[in-house]
């Protein structure tokens, strides 16, 4: 039986996993089985390092041990009663450094040491996993901020983690009193790895640099304040030299070590959000009396990729997927009682003129002539043959907000706006004598 300690942290949780996928026996010890969310399968138990008498009942049968310990966690408790069996400690990259990040792992790695000559320590320095952090600032925009972007790391994935560990604790596996440090196959920047992630998204995601100091002050509100300065210190250490590669995971696991960008695939609901790769959060659906003549349409005025279609047996096509820009346009053939739904759509091209003159030349109708708007964007409305009014747009200048307002009153953007107002309210409400519409109450 191996027992892994901190099994519901990251390494830990994945070692629980990939031991449990091998069918290895593997025990996962946490202070809260109900929240531990691990595999069906594995045995859970209940045990707190802080208390000596929950270990002995969770240690029973345990030939091996992975110790996956917050920093700061005494691990003296747990290594009396695991003495002279196999364990292998997750320790830091830091070593042989003299921070507090490498003195604490030192002084782990020495603990695991006297108890047991059957000991491994796998360090890692800046895994891959760090960069969820840049998650919540991609919910924001395509912008993310670290101190020292030119930082250097080698970045290992998880499950490289998981996989190494698991191959040691494997019974007579031959790694007792060594040490090694799992690094991914190459050394990248932190820019690196965001431009990593906006390849992934699709779309450019760039770097700026963020103040150490405030980003101190930050992460000291929720961790030792020694522990938050250790790390921006390794960080600024890292921007002078590319990070070292080492062998390890290909020694342990017989493969290569992931790429990162591989863990940004893997990852890449959480810098992405709910929407599958390739489709944007809302994503326009069109339902039309001609799907094949709309996806014609499309390709050929909006330079349109088509995705797929789906056939019926009465000739109609069920479902279609056509790509335009970053955004994937979903249509399928209405059924003959439905009643007829077009779409008003928004789109931007390289060229809203162009595009308008290639729409037209494709069976389209001018509903709103092209002008340039106080936004800055210029373009103009067709109606396509099947009843959908497509706003077609360039950005021509970047306008801020409040400048876009106060143009809104100057004579021309103001004209502009009072007409597309009035041509669309004249296309969709089927009148000549418009003025603009007011909204519906009541
Ligand atoms: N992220 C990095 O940059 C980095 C770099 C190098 C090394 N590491 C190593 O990664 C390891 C874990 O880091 P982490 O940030 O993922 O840890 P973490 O989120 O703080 O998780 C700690 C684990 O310890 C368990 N735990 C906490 N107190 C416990 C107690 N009193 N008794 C029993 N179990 C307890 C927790 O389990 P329950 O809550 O389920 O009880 C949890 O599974 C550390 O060894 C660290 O050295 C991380």
């Amino acid at each position: 039986m191996i027992l892994v300690v901190g099994a519901t942290a990251f390494f830990g949780r994945q070692t629980v996993e990939t031991l449990a996928a091998r069918g290895v026996p593997v025990r996962a010890l946490t202070r809260n089985p109900s929240t531990a969310g691990l595999p069906a399968g594995v045995e859970v138990v209940r045990a707190d390092l802080t208390d000596p008498s929950s270990l002995d009942p969770a240690l029973e049968g345990v030939e091996a041990l992975l110790l996956v310990l917050p920093y700061g966690l005494d691990p003296a408790p747990l290594l009396q009663r695991a003495a002279g069996r196999r364990i292998v400690v997750l320790s830091s990259g830091a070593i042989p450094g003299s921070d507090v990040i490498a003195s604490y792992h030192a002084g782990l790695e020495r603990a695991v040491a006297a108890a047991t000559d059957r000991w491994t320590a796998l360090r890692i320095l800046f895994p891959a996993i760090n960069s969820l952090s840049y998650a919540h600032q991609l919910a924001d925009g395509p912008v993310v901020r670290v101190p020292y972007p030119a930082a250097s790391s080698t970045a290992v994935h998880e499950l490289d983690v998981a996989e190494a560990a698991a191959a040691i604790l494997t019974p007579d596996a031959g790694h007792d009193g060594r040490v090694y440090t799992l690094t991914g196959p190459a050394a990248l920047t932190q820019a690196d790895q965001v431009a990593a992630i906006g390849a992934a998204l699709g779309h450019p995601v760039s770097t700026e640099a963020a103040d150490p100091a405030a980003v101190l002050a930050q992460l000291s509100a929720f961790m030792d304040a020694g522990f938050a300065a250790a790390l921006l210190s390794l960080l600024e250490r890292a921007e002078r030299a590319p990070a070292e590669v080492t062998p390890a995971v290909a020694e342990l696991t017989g493969h290569p070590a992931r790429p990162y960008a591989e863990w940004v695939r893997d990852h890449r609901s959480a810098f992405a959000g709910p929407a599958p790769a390739g489709y944007t959060t809302v994503a326009p659906w069109i339902v039309t009396p001609d799907t094949a003549g709309l996806l014609g349409f499309v390709t050929a005025v909006f330079d349109g990729v088509e995705l797929g279609r789906v056939p019926l047996e009465d000739g109609t096509i069920g479902h279609a997927e056509i790509r335009v820009g970053d955004t994937v346009l979903l249509a399928f053939d209405r059924r003959p009682d439905w009643p007829a739904t077009p779409s008003l759509l928004r789109v931007f091209v390289p060229d809203a003129d162009a595009a308008i003159a290639r729409a037209v030349a494709a069976g389209a109708r001018v509903v709103t002539a092209s002008a340039t708007h106080a936004f800055g964007q210029r373009g103009g409305r067709v109606r396509d043959p099947w009843g959908n009014i497509w706003w077609v747009s360039t950005v021509v200048e970047d306008v801020a907000p409040e400048v876009g307002m106060r143009r809104l009153s100057e004579p021309v953007y103001a004209q502009a706006m009072h007409d597309a107002q009035q041509t669309l309210d004249r296309e969709l409400s089927g009148r000549t004598d418009v003025v603009v519409s007011r909204p519906v109450t009541g």
